[in-house]
């Protein structure tokens, strides 16, 4: 059928392979899992990468770093630009948290406004030279925005599916400017993702773009290079909300990338933070039993309102291998932390990145560490829990602030 992906192909030191039995995957499942145990795939490369071809490449946003991914240099990418995003320290909040090195990574200033732009342009990249025809995934709102754009972008067709309610409405909204095909489930996230699996085995046209994909992972791992090269150092600790939990699998593959390539000398531990009502990873951090799915996951962070997180084996070795800790915040803490970002440090993030700000104060972390906050996504795709706050004044009233702040 001429609508197939072509999902076999030779690869020049590159190979992707199962995290579990560490068997090749010469050719790909439309469902991005191992054909021999089921198990979550990764792509593995081959050889080392020294500091100067790694750090002084060019390229458009992430693909500056091509020769830490898997594409051969002079790769014609599917770019909008992402990635190279700041570093920024906080110098409000950080002395409240008795902390002289704290960093936001905001990564809400990527072309749609989330992280997943970095992931996204590696694996349309990769689609579309296996002749995708169609781009699918399940979403809470910013992997279907940034899928759309990067398809519209490559010309491929796009199709979300997210939950019928919760959604933030600009997220949604850049899905449908962007021209994708978007359908609703009842439920959760995780319904959606369940039928967009069903859909991929059953029609062999569609190519899966959630975080399964090992591709996604690939771009997303930059963002650890970025943090090294801004920072001038390996931080002490890398702290970020987890949903599906690909990306802190994918900056911790990053870091441990940078050391095997001999340019880094230590790791980061590696912080996992979910909402209190939807933590089945910080559940099984705890136990020690492995992931107890989670039937219906509650959080005001609809991002990260997910209940059976499939990358919750490469999360759990990331925390556990970095020497790192799962932990939870509740909604208010969440909400809190939220408001203190934009209020004290200009910096407007959507509820799910407001997490790591939050359980800064429950880490207790030593005063001179050097700790980076993910700060996953933009506020402004999401406004409605400031509907309240939004009174405007009329302008008499605009004199009498001037008066009140006196004539010293
Ligand atoms: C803003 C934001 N933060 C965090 C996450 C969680 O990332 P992951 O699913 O890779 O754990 C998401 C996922 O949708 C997100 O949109
Ligand atoms: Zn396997």
């Amino acid at each position: 059928m001429s609508s197939q992906v072509n999902r076999t192909s030779k690869n020049k030191g590159w190979k992707i392979v199962c995290i579990n039995c560490g068997k090749e995957a010469k050719t790909e499942l439309p469902d991005s899992k191992c054909k021999y145990c089921g198990d979550l795939l990764e792509v593995s490369i081959s050889g080392k990468v020294g500091r100067k071809a790694l750090f002084d490449g060019r390229g458009p946003g992430i693909w500056r770093f091509v020769a830490g991914l898997p594409f051969q240099s002079g790769t014609a990418p599917v770019s909008l630009g992402e990635g190279g995003t700041p570093l920024v320290r906080l110098e409000n909040i950080r002395k409240g948290l008795r902390l002289d090195n704290l960093y936001a990574k905001n990564d809400g200033q990527n072309p749609t406004g989330s992280f997943k732009d970095r992931g996204m342009t590696v694996a349309v990249t990769r689609a579309k030279a296996l002749g995708a025809k169609a781009l699918i995934c399940a979403s809470t709102g910013n992997t279907a925005a940034s899928l759309a754009a990067y398809g519209a972008k490559a010309g491929v067709k796009t199709v979300v599916v997210v939950p019928k309610s919760g959604v933030a409405s600009g997220k949604l909204g850049q899905a449908f400017s962007y021209g994708a095909r978007v359908f609703g489930v009842g439920g959760s996230f995780d319904d959606a993702l369940r039928l967009v699996l069903d859909l991929v085995k059953s029609d062999d046209g569609f190519y899966l773009m959630n975080s399964l994909n090992p591709f996604r992972i690939e771009g997303q791992k930059v963002a650890a290079f970025e943090i090294y090269e801004q920072l001038g150092a390996v931080p002490d600790f890398v702290v970020l909300p987890v949903g599906n939990a690909g990306n802190i699998s994918a900056i911790w593959k990053g870091f441990k990338e940078l050391r095997a390539n001999g340019i880094t000398s230590s790791y980061p531990k590696m912080i996992g933070v979910q909402a209190e009502g939807a933590a089945p990873l910080a559940a099984a951090f705890a136990s020690g039993r492995g992931l107890v799915p989670l039937k219906d996951p509650h959080t005001v962070a609809s991002a990260i309102k997910i209940g059976n997180p499939v990358s919750w084996k490469k999360a759990l070795r990331a925390i556990e291998e970095s020497g790192g800790r799962a932990l939870t915040v509740s909604d208010d803490e969440i909400m809190r932390a939220k408001g203190e970002l934009s209020s004290q440090e200009g910096l407007l993030v959507e509820a799910a990145s407001a997490a790591p700000f939050a359980a800064l104060r429950k880490l207790k972390l030593s005063g001179n560490s050097k700790v980076i906050c993910v700060a996953t996504g933009n506020g402004l795709k999401d406004l409605a829990d400031h509907r309240a706050d939004m009174a405007i004044e009329t302008v008499d009233n605009a004199r009498s602030i001037i008066a009140s702040l006196g004539h010293g």
